[in-house]
């Protein structure tokens, strides 16, 4: 049972303090609210089990533009929480922890970005759906990792694009498509930070063993990979692949998942270049379930955003949703 203290005071002023069961608390209040809650793989296994929908960018988008609930609670970064308020401007979208950003995000600061945009023009920009709602105003298509190739390959060849803010990602797609993006200079401090050494010292000592990585991991990482995709692209690889374990090189949130859906198999997180968690995102992690159940509780911290800025982020959000395949 995961608790938490309530503290509630009488009429005389007197307080006392309850225990609560978590699970039970957010359930209630979930009926209450006609709510759902939307989590990201990253997620503490806790969120994950509370959660009507787990998922990566795209799926949590999609349940997103799909839900008739009151109250969207997402578990999961900033820029994800902002895209749901995007597609559902009247409903209430709450983050358990404002705090929880992106470093990604963070490395594509708007008006840099609008000087960009100005000494490319005639591009084409195709931004990557972590960055903020500013960026996605000035982008003509957002893509998540589950569709970039996808949508790259739909733009007419003759076509200059911009792509932003993941140079990683960019470069995968580069190596995909045959195409050539402009890259903004952008990256991730988790998938950044996956040692090449300590992966290739582990397929020595299991050489039974895939790598699967994320496409924003570093080339030299990907390198090594049987299997590159999305977070849920990753999961399903793990269920239809014949091998016994895999080396994940991901945010290993992850793996609850994966252990889940194929508990004989062994998945071993891939790690970082110091001996630190820096592989957990730091983001992500800021979430727990009693601040979770605080936000149901008190309804806040919400999501709020401009008018206008929601109407120009929402365009290439629908454009991206038109694009991809279910
Ligand atoms: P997904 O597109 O797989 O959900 O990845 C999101 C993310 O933040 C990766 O770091
Ligand atoms: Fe952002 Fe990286 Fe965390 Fe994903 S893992 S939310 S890209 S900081």
């Amino acid at each position: 049972m995961f608790t938490a203290a309530l503290v509630q005071r009488d009429l005389t002023g007197t307080s006392s303090v309850l225990p609560l069961d978590l699970f039970e608390a957010i359930k209630t209040l979930k009926q209450e609210l006609n709510a759902v809650i939307l989590a990201h793989y990253y997620q503490d296994p806790d969120i994950q089990d509370i959660a009507d929908y787990i998922g990566d960018s795209l799926g949590l988008s999609r349940q997103a533009a799909s839900t008739d609930a009151d109250v969207i609670v997402f578990a999961g970064v900033h820029f994800m929480a902002e895209t749901a308020k995007i597609l559902n401007p009247d409903k209430q979208v709450l983050l358990p922890d404002l705090a929880a950003g992106c470093s990604l995000a963070d490395t594509c600061p708007p008006e840099a970005f609008a000087a960009f945009k100005a000494a490319h023009p005639n591009h084409l920009v195709i931004s990557y759906v972590n960055c903020s709602a500013a960026i996605k105003a000035m982008s003509d298509i957002i893509c998540t990792s589950a569709n970039a190739v996808e949508i790259v390959r739909q733009i007419p060849e003759d076509k200059p694009i911009i792509f932003a803010p993941d140079r990683n990602l960019g470069r995968y797609v580069m190596a995909q498509t045959g195409r050539n993006l402009v890259l903004w200079q952008g990256a991730c401090i988790v998938h950044e930070t996956f040692s090449e050494k300590k992966i290739v010292q582990l397929k020595i000592a299991y050489p039974e063993a895939e790598v699967i990585a994320h496409p924003e991991c570093e080339p030299s990482v990907l390198r090594h990979a049987s299997y590159v995709g999305s977070t849920t692209a990753l999961l399903k690889y793990c269920q239809q692949s014949s091998a016994s374990a895999f080396i994940v090189a991901t945010e290993p949130g992850i793996i609850h998942q994966m252990q889940k859906q194929a508990s004989h198999k062994r998945f071993i997180p891939a790690p970082p270049v110091n001996s630190c968690a820096c592989n957990e995102c730091p983001y992500m992690r800021l979430n727990t379930l009693e601040k979770l159940f605080w936000a149901m509780k008190n309804r806040t911290p919400e999501i709020t955003l401009p008018k206008e800025l929601r109407s120009s982020a929402l365009k290439p959000i629908q454009r991206m949703l038109e694009m991809s395949a279910v």
